[in-house]
């Protein structure tokens, strides 16, 4: 891994500073560590379109349960894998290339309590430190975004997860022509963004071992979430105490508006794909 300020993937995503925002969010809004819930986290925690709207109806699909054991592949600062012990009782390891993300994100499992069920940790989704055939089920939530080799990518996954284990994958994805217009909330060069076709992942999937046997393109559901999220933007002074903007920084509305625009000409949307490893 190359030091964090000479790679422009981490640069992008390290602010500095996460989790005292967060902690001064809770406070305007009554909250302290110790009174603060999973949920409560839900504005600032689920760094994908749609937020934990999106994540319950992406996990659902996974069918998990209290006996799993669950692997978030570029967890960020950890909200799905969170929801993910909360709602389906699951065990959940995380990994991110961010470690500004990891130490927040571990943070935040302590002040809700869920430590014994959440371990987040500082590594590459490409070259994971688990055994083979370690995991009942794994999901990645707008990560494929930064990863230029998705071969590579499914390999090590389908590695790690037992047969018949389930994949999610909830991915931004290119579906039409035209250049992307930077910076993105996943990357803020073109050179660290690696967006890439449902028919490229679904050709990394085959290639590595996995059975496709879902998909969804999500795009009307993000133009309703922006909508409504412009709408909210509008009639509030400023942004609100806990919200993307701790994560996305200063470039926040441009980032969002880049998004946007690109969703609107059809140039990108967000897309589910379910896949299995074969037996
Ligand atoms: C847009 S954020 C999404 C975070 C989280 N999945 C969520 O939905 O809240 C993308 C995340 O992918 C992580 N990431 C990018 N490339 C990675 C890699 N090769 N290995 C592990 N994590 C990676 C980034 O550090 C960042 O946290």
């Amino acid at each position: 891994m190359q030091p964090n300020e000479l790679n422009p993937l981490i640069t992008h995503y390290e602010q500095g500073g996460i989790l005292g925002r967060i902690k001064d969010g809770l406070s305007a809004l009554g909250k302290t560590p110790t009174t603060v819930t999973a949920e409560d986290l839900s504005p600032v925690d689920e760094f994908h379109i749609g937020g934990r709207q999106a994540t319950g109806d992406f996990l659902d699909q996974l069918r998990l349960n209290a006996s799993d054991h669950v692997l978030d592949i570029g967890c960020g600062i950890g909200g799905a894998a969170r929801f993910t012990a909360s709602r389906y009782g699951s065990t959940v390891t995380g990994v991110d290339l961010t470690g500004e993300y990891i130490e927040t994100g571990n943070t935040l499992c302590s002040w809700v309590g869920l430590s014994n069920q959440v371990t987040l940790l500082h590594e590459s989704a490409t070259d994971m430190p688990f055994e083979d055939g370690s995991f009942d089920a794994a999901y990645m939530l707008h990560v494929g975004m930064n990863i230029e080799h998705k071969a590579a990518l499914a390999k090590e996954i389908n590695r790690v997860l037992k047969p018949g284990a389930h994949l999610g994958i909830f991915d931004v994805m290119r579906i039409g022509d035209g250049d992307l217009d930077f910076p993105l909330p996943w990357s803020s060069l073109p050179e660290t963004s690696a967006v890439a076709t449902p028919d490229e992942y679904k050709k990394a999937l085959a290639s590595t071992g996995f059975k496709l046997i879902a998909e969804r393109n999500r795009r009307d559901f993000a133009m309703a979430f922006f909508a409504d999220l412009q709408v909210r933007m509008a009639d509030s002074q400023g942004p609100p105490p806990l919200g993307l903007h701790i994560l996305m920084g200063e470039k926040t509305s441009e980032k969002i508006s880049n998004v946007v625009a690109q969703l609107s000409k059809n140039c990108i949307a967000p897309i589910e794909l379910i896949a299995e490893k074969r037996l």
